[in-house]
């Protein structure tokens, strides 16, 4: 198999694929061709941001995290066990193409929703078994490709909702991007939960990217659920003093969010909480409803602390 550049392996609301020209500018300008020695990224998702950085620049070591426990299995499933996650995902993808009429893909979809859900009810994920984690995630990544625009989101009891997404030929199982990504996954630091837990690794020699769920920007906003507990204006207070404590260690530090001011002129909610900071916006456009037509551009914030320039 020839080896490819590696890219998110699912598909995560909130990717900064849109966004990686503008943030990656902002990481050249601090580094221009040095070398990261450690790159740090507590609300990894997908990853977009962290898997382009691995094949075009040289990152010395990593630490991601995520609070999603089924993601971060996943994460590390492909780290150590790609080959068997592979076949697993190679026999769903048969059963699923060998169905002919869309209903019967629907039944198989509602099937292994319905197993990956009552198999979390008494999943202990600090003690994983190979085979169980395999099998899991080979059902995640399954109902992420599968799933109505790859959304991820849980009710309160953390029982996945999507309903169906009626794709015509949905690539389950990408092989070689799932060796590629193995490799780049190779001696990362691998950790499930909040967002702090990171600053036990966190030193002056470090760049660390931040990606929260964004701030909803109108009232109508749906909010994305990634997790059982929701990142509300409490969280985005605590993230902003985790930023303000990191900065005080000398770290690099780049946070993305949306912009509410674009919505609301007097809303000033992030320049108040990072007025210490560089706060650049930039255009993006986003869907604003399920309508595919119905995109916008929008501006969103990068902020970066001081001390070099874009
Ligand atoms: C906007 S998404 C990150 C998207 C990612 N940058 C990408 O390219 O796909 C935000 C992530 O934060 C995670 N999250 C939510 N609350 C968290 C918390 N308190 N600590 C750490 N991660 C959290 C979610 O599970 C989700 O994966």
């Amino acid at each position: 198999m020839d080896s490819i550049v590696a890219r998110p392996f699912i598909k995560w609301v909130g990717g900064k694929t849109q966004l990686l020209p503008e943030l990656t500018k902002v990481i050249e300008s601090m580094y221009d061709f040095a070398p990261i020695d450690k790159y740090v990224e507590p609300f990894i998702g997908g990853g977009a941001l962290f898997f382009w950085l691995c094949s075009h620049k040289q990152i010395k070591s990593a630490v991601i995290s995520d609070i999603n426990e089924d993601l971060i299995l996943a994460y590390k499933t492909v780290q150590h066990h790609h080959h068997e996650l592979i076949k697993s995902l190679q026999v769903l993808e048969t059963q699923y193409f060998a169905s002919e009429s869309e209903a019967l893909r629907e039944v198989m979809f509602y099937e292994i929703r319905k197993l990956y859900n009552q198999e979390k009810i008494e999943f202990n994920y600090g003690h994983v078994d190979t085979e169980l984690a395999v099998s899991r995630v080979a059902k995640f990544i399954f109902l992420n490709k599968t799933c109505f625009n790859g959304l991820y989101r849980q009710n309160s009891k953390g029982q996945f909702n999507v309903p169906f997404g009626r794709y015509k030929t949905p690539k389950i199982c990408d092989s070689a991007n799932l060796v590629a990504c193995s490799k780049v996954l190779s001696g990362v630091e691998i950790l499930c939960g909040d967002f702090e837990l990171s600053e036990a690794f966190i030193n002056k020699h470090c760049l660390i990217y931040l990606d929260p769920p964004y701030k909803p920007i109108t009232k109508t906003a749906s909010f994305t659920k990634y997790h059982r507990g929701d990142f509300n204006d409490c969280d985005q207070v605590r993230l902003a003093n985790y930023y303000k404590r990191i900065d005080q260690l000398g770290a690099r530090i780049m946070l993305s969010n949306s912009d509410p001011s674009s919505e609301d002129s007097g809303n000033k909610f992030f320049d108040d909480l990072y007025s210490a900071f560089d706060i650049l916006r930039v255009n993006v456009t986003r869907t604003v409803s399920a309508a595919a037509a119905s995109r916008k551009s929008v501006k969103e914030l990068i902020i970066k602390n001081a001390g070099f320039a874009t």
